[in-house]
C-alpha cells in the first residue's frame, strides 16, 4: 500500500510517499525563504508560494520514489489547522489527483501528522503520552489510537515555538527563532537571568508563555534607548545568556507539566510505554535531553522523530493518511479545509471531521 501525503499548512511545501512497510519511498520539501525578511510567516506570500511550487514538489517526491501517481492507493493532505490559503492549495491538489485518478482522498489533521510521525520512525505502540510543541500549538495529549486523543493540557496563550520566534526577534537573531535561540544558548549562561515559569504551580497540565516573553522584553528594554527595542544593540554574550535563560525557563515549564501528565497517563493506562515529543520545537536538543531524563526516571521509553521530521514535512502527513486508510477512514471530496481543527475533536467516524468510514 502506497500513500501520497501533501503538506502546505504553513511555510513548507512538501510531499512524500510512504508504504505500509513503514518505508519512506520518496519525499520533497521546499522551505519558503521569503518570510525571513519579515521575521515571521506572511500568509498571502506563503499561499502564493505553495501554489507556485506544489505540482513540482509532488512530481519530485514521485520521481524519487519511482512511483507514478496512478500507482498510489490514496492521497492525503494536511487539511487544517493552519494558514487557510496554503491549506486550500494542498487540499485542492490532493482532491484533483483523487478525482482524476479515482483514488480515495484523506483529510489529515496537521497535528495528527505530528502526533503519529514517531510511529513511522520509531517503534511506538498505542497508547502513548505526547508532548506536541510546534509554532502554532503546545499540548500534552494521550494518543489512544488513530483519531483518538485525550488532551490533558494546552497553552492558554502563546505556543512554545511562537515564544521562541518572538524572543528571537527581540534579540535580533532572526526567523525561525527556535534553531537560532538554541544555537545562541549553547554559548550562554542559563542561570544568569531569573525568568518566570508561568502556571508552574497551577496544579493542572496547562501552560502559558506570554508572561515569560514579557519578562524577556523587559530585560531587552534595559538595553534600548527610550524603551524602543526595534533597533536595540545587545552585547553578544548577553544575547546568549538571555537565550539560554529563556530556553531553560520554557523547558522547565514543559517538563513540570509533563511530569504531572505522566501521573495521569500511568494511572489511566498502566500498559502505556512511551513518552513522545513532536512538532517543530521537538527539534531542540536541550528539550530532547531533558525529556529523555524524565522518561528514564519514570521508567518509560522516550521517542522522538529525527529532527528533520519534527518540523513540518510531507512524510508525517502521508503516514497519518496511511494509518487512517488502514482503518478505512477516508474523506469525501466536499471536505472543507479547516483553519481551526482541535485534535481531540478529531473523531474518525464523525462526517466532516476528517473522516467518514469507507
Ligand atoms: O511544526 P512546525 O514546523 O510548524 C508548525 O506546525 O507550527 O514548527 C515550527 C516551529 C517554529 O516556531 C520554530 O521556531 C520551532 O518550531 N523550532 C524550534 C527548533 N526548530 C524549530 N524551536 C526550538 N528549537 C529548535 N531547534
Ligand atoms: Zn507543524
Amino acid at each position: 500500500m502506497i500513500i501520497l501525503g501533501i503538506e502546505s499548512s504553513c511555510d513548507e511545501t512538501a510531499a512524500a510517499l510512504v508504504s505500509d512497510e513503514r518505508k519512506i519511498l520518496g519525499q520533497a520539501l521546499l522551505s519558503q525563504k521569503e518570510h525571513i525578511a519579515f521575521g515571521g510567516v506572511v500568509p498571502e506570500i506563503a499561499a502564493r508560494s505553495h501554489l507556485e511550487h506544489i505540482d513540482a514538489i509532488v512530481d519530485a517526491a514521485c520521481l524519487q520514489a519511482g512511483v507514478k501517481l496512478d500507482e498510489i492507493d490514496a492521497v492525503a493532505a494536511a487539511s487544517g489547522p493552519g494558514l487557510i490559503g496554503g491549506v486550500v492549495v494542498g487540499v485542492m491538489a490532493a482532491k484533483a489527483i483523487a478525482l482524476a485518478l479515482n483514488k480515495p482522498f484523506i483529510a489529515v489533521n496537521h497535528l495528527e501528522g505530528h502526533a503519529l510521525c514517531a510511529r513511522l520512525t520509531n517503534d511506538v505502540d498505542y497508547p502513548y503520552l505526547l508532548l506536541l510543541v510546534s509554532g502554532g500549538h503546545c499540548q500534552i495529549l494521550i494518543v489512544k489510537d488513530v483519531g483518538q486523543y485525550e488532551r490533558l493540557g494546552t497553552t492558554i496563550d502563546d505556543a512554545a515555538g511562537e515564544a521562541f520566534d518572538k524572543v528571537s526577534k527581540m534579540l535580533g537573531l532572526g526567523y525561525p527563532g527556535g534553531p537560532l535561540i538554541e544555537k545562541a544558548a549553547l554559548s550562554g549562561d542559563e542561570n544568569r537571568f531569573d525568568l518566570p515559569r508561568p502556571l508552574i504551580f497551577s496544579g493542572d497540565c496547562n501552560l502559558s508563555f506570554s508572561g515569560l516573553k514579557t519578562a524577556v522584553r523587559r530585560i531587552v528594554e534595559n538595553y534600548a534607548k527610550n524603551g524602543d527595542i526595534s533597533h536595540v544593540q545587545i552585547p553578544q554574550q548577553d544575547v546568549c545568556d538571555i537565550a539560554a535563560s529563556f530556553q531553560k525557563a520554557l523547558t522547565d515549564c514543559l517538563i513540570k507539566k509533563l511530569q504531572k501528565a505522566v501521573k495521569i497517563f500511568k494511572s489511566k493506562y498502566p500498559q502505556g510505554k512511551h513518552i513522545v515529543v513532536s512538532g517543530g520545537v521537538a527539534a531542540n536538543s536541550y528539550l530532547r535531553r531533558k525529556l529523555e531524563n524524565v522518561a528514564k526516571k519514570e521508567n518509560l521509553l522516550f521517542a522522538a522523530p529525527p529532527v528533520r521530521f519534527c518540523t513540518d514535512n510531507g512524510v508525517m502527513i502521508a503516514w497519518a493518511g496511511l494509518e487512517r486508510f488502514q482503518k478505512g477512514y477516508v474523506s469525501t471530496l466536499d471536505f472543507k479545509p479547516r483553519p481551526r481543527w482541535p485534535l481531540d475533536e478529531n473523531a474518525p467516524k464523525a462526517a466532516g471531521a476528517g473522516g467518514v468510514k469507507a
